[in-house]
């Protein structure tokens, strides 16, 4: 009787979970904000409610940066001037590129809230408060009893980038059987735990609801849960993962905590989840920038409205305000303010390629070690080479050379829309202006990776 009123209860959240889930998804798929969604005002947001601590979160009004007077899209090469300026101070911050040294096999370091900088403790109070100070031993995962129920964190995460071939990395990675299948993209830590949609839109109190606390998110581990019920073997065996390609680089409600800082946002995702996962793996696939921008560009507008004149258009826009953003803020605080200077609610997410301070800022917090970076050019030709690697990474049963192989053979997922290579490429100046708008953070980005291929030059 118990049971069967739990399995009810459970469909239906199930399918609430699932409706707000594909509809969020529908949004993010069209790539701009559903009206309602755009207009939403103060008493819409639902969650403040009952978590009064967000409300001052969100400003009603975003103030945008204004393009400047530069009309003329064929100047072309004054307007990339900025990034191209050799030795550009990107960053000013110092990249952790230790090995954690712990001792025994699934060790973590204890949690002590008392050490937390204030500012860093707001950032996920909710969150850190219903952390144990350590958690449960025997388990591969970080798990916990979170009000007398276990749950246990993601093992892994995929953090990003959009557009770079997550969908197919994680299909492939989930083919593990020790990896149990969950749905990839929560997009909780860097928005659905902030009351923001999965697309990232305005505070939504639906998707708050369903998924914007602790327990809704941590949910995702019951099932795996229930298998350490029934073969307590597998404690040490089964993870989760988590896909959100946004977690590596969204963190669009930063100047609503720091104010307009020039230097960029004090904490960042990278700092909250750090807190409550400091031995978590983390894995990014990156793919030539340039490339990235119009796949996602493509990907994310309506089908009538892109074309190749129209991506020139929107690139010069957006590198025209961030030049203009530029001159009262550093390069990285810009890059972090994509919300103020994309063509919203179209897409021409160009800073999202600008990996290199994203990379900074996980490098700042995690030992090298953790991260797993890879690109989706290398990936596209040596699926069999790399997912081994990745299972390495992941302290995953190794696979025969049979097995990888039929893994690899999948179909890759994800592809752009039907009917869209129908556009082709971009125009031959628009990619020379936006090869000439990432030459210097690519290099960064090659510094700090200690590879050339990250120049993208071949
Ligand atoms: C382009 O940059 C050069 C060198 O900084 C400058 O002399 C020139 O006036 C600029 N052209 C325009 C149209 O701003
Ligand atoms: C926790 O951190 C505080 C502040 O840094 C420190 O004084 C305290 O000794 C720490 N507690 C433990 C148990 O390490
Ligand atoms: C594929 O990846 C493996 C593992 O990193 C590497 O040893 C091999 O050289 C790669 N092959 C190609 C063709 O890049």
């Amino acid at each position: 009787m118990h049971i069967k009123r739990q399995l009810a209860a459970g469909i239906v959240l199930l399918n609430i979970a699932l409706f707000s889930y594909v509809y969020y998804n529908a949004q993010e798929q069209k790539g701009y904000a559903p009206v309602n969604a755009q207009t939403s005002n103060e008493k819409d947001r639902g969650y403040a409610k009952t978590e009064n601590e967000y409300s001052q979160t969100f400003s009603s009004k975003r103030p945008g940066i204004q393009p400047s007077k530069m009309k003329n899209t064929d100047d072309l090469h004054n307007l990339t001037a900025n990034t191209r300026k050799e030795g550009i101070e990107i960053h000013n911050i110092d990249v952790q590129q230790k090995t954690r040294v712990g001792p025994a096999e699934f060790w973590r370091p204890e949690l002590n809230l008392s050490s937390l900088p204030p500012g860093l403790y707001k950032r996920g109070k909710p969150v850190f408060d219903s952390l144990p100070k350590t958690y449960l031993p025997g388990y591969k995962s970080a798990c916990w009893k979170l009000k007398g129920e276990l749950k246990c964190w993601p093992y892994f995460y995929l953090l990003g980038m959009p557009k770079c071939g997550t969908t197919d990395l994680w299909s492939k990675i989930t083919m593990h059987p020790d990896v149990k299948y969950t749905v990839k993209e929560p997009h909780w830590w860097a928005r659905v735990r902030l009351g923001l949609t999965l697309a990232g839109l305005r505070p939504s109190k639906k998707a708050f609801l369903v998924t914007g606390n602790l327990a809704g998110y941590a949910s995702r581990s019951n099932e795996m849960v229930q298998q350490f019920k029934l073969h307590p073997s597998m404690k040490s065996r089964l993870i989760i993962g988590d896909g959100s390609a946004s977690t590596f680089w969204d963190n669009s409600l930063w100047d609503t905590w720091d104010g307009k800082r020039y230097e960029g946002p004090e904490y960042v995702t990278a700092d909250v989840i750090n807190v409550a996962q400091p031995d978590a793996k983390l894995i990014v696939i990156l793919r030539n920038p340039v490339d990235r921008v119009y796949s996602d560009y493509l990907y994310f507008n309506p089908i009538h409205i892109v074309s190749v004149d129209h991506f020139h258009t929107m690139v010069v826009e957006v590198i025209d305000r961030f030049n203009t953003c530029l001159q009262t803020m550093s390069f990285r605080g810009c890059t972090y303010s994509i919300k103020q200077i994309d063509n919203q609610p179209l897409h021409t997410r160009l800073l999202v390629g600008l990996y290199a301070v994203y990379v900074r800022d996980w490098f700042r917090v995690y030992p090298r070690d953790q991260l797993k970076i890879m690109r989706l050019e290398d990936w596209h030709i040596n699926c069999t080479g790399l997912l081994p690697e990745v299972f390495d990474f992941l302290n995953l049963e190794k696979k025969s050379g049979k097995t990888i192989a039929q893994f690899c053979e999948k179909k890759l997922q994800n592809g752009n829309k039907v009917g869209l290579h129908a556009i082709g490429d971009m125009l031959p100046k628009t990619r020379k202006l936006l090869e000439d708008f990432y030459e210097s953070p690519n290099k960064e980005l090659s510094l700090l990776l200690g590879d050339d291929k990250y120049l993208w030059r071949t």
